[in-house]
């Protein structure tokens, strides 16, 4: 093989360029992404045009990102390359709850409250009692879960989008179970929003006729020690965008009731149960 670079040997002759003592797993994923990278482009013919805007494209993906914005998630994310990954790396025994896409709105440090507190603080949208057990794959309850919820308000927006108009943690709280392992909290039915689309993954969107919007759901992150980590969501049936979502997180064991109820305070109840799997 040539130790000049040719289209035909072009994969063998950037990965031949490796040193001998570097790490395997660094090998293994280099020299299969090179592979992998370069076949994209002889498949499709890549015009130097299109590369040239696709150089552009990171770029501004790039400068986009903050503290507070992650474009490149959202691309990952809207390429359904998220929810690959995070299905490589959860395959769960059945019966057991299912992840799902993790997203950019999650606040390390919200409040932990009293089971059955309210985490709405704006007072918007339609109350809902969220409820139900964390319960180990035979149906045990798990003592010592914490439970943590978020959720966008009744606008479509994370307290995080709107710093300056939600009082902080608003739609946002941890709980976690006692003997029974019961969790339960009033928040807000979820409603469906888009992703931040005013960036080079909004663009990319359009252009490629998607919409920006996911179906309404609430968030949870459940942890417990001895289980594996559950990031997930339940989402509200019958959602205009659940078989469209704009980032893929849509299973449908996760999709919860939302039974009207007529008494109280309360319009909404939500049970679901999370079920874990052991370590
Ligand atoms: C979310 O559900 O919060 C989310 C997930 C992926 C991208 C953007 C938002
Ligand atoms: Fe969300």
């Amino acid at each position: 093989m040539t130790q000049y670079f040719t289209e035909d040997a072009s994969v063998e002759t950037v990965n031949a360029r490796m040193g001998k003592n570097i790490n395997p797993r660094l090998a293994l994923v280099m020299a299969s992404l090179v592979k992998h990278l370069h076949a994209f482009a002889k498949e499709v013919h890549l015009t130097q045009a299109e590369w040239d805007y696709g150089i552009d494209f990171l770029t501004k993906t790039g400068e986009i990102c903050s503290g507070e914005r992650q474009e490149f998630i959202l691309l990952s994310d809207t390429l359904g390359f998220s929810m690959l990954v995070d299905a490589i790396n959860n395959r769960r025994p059945s019966g057991a709850t299912e992840n799902t896409v993790f997203g950019p709105f999650h606040v390390d440090g919200a409040p932990e409250l009293p089971m059955g507190s309210t985490i709405c603080l704006d007072g918007k949208g339609e109350p809902c009692l969220f409820q139900g057990r964390v319960v180990d794959l035979d149906g045990k309850p798990i003592r010592g879960a914490r439970v943590d919820v978020w959720s966008d308000n009744a606008d479509g927006y994370y307290d995080v989008q709107q710093p300056d108009l939600q009082p902080k943690w608003n739609n946002r709280g941890v709980f976690v179970t006692g003997e029974d392992g019961a969790y339960s909290f009033v928040g807000i039915k979820p409603v469906s929003y888009p992703i931040p689309d005013d960036g080079p993954v909004g663009q990319m969107l359009a252009h490629l006729g998607r919409h920006p919007y996911r179906p309404a759901h609430m968030h949870y992150l459940v942890t417990a020690p001895g289980f594996e980590k559950l990031v997930t969501h339940t989402f509200v049936g019958g959602d205009t965008y659940l078989t469209s979502d704009a980032v893929f997180g849509v299973k449908s064991s996760l999709i919860a009731p939302f039974n009207q109820v007529k008494d109280g305070n309360t319009a909404w109840v939500s049970p679901f149960d999370f079920v874990l799997t052991p370590v």
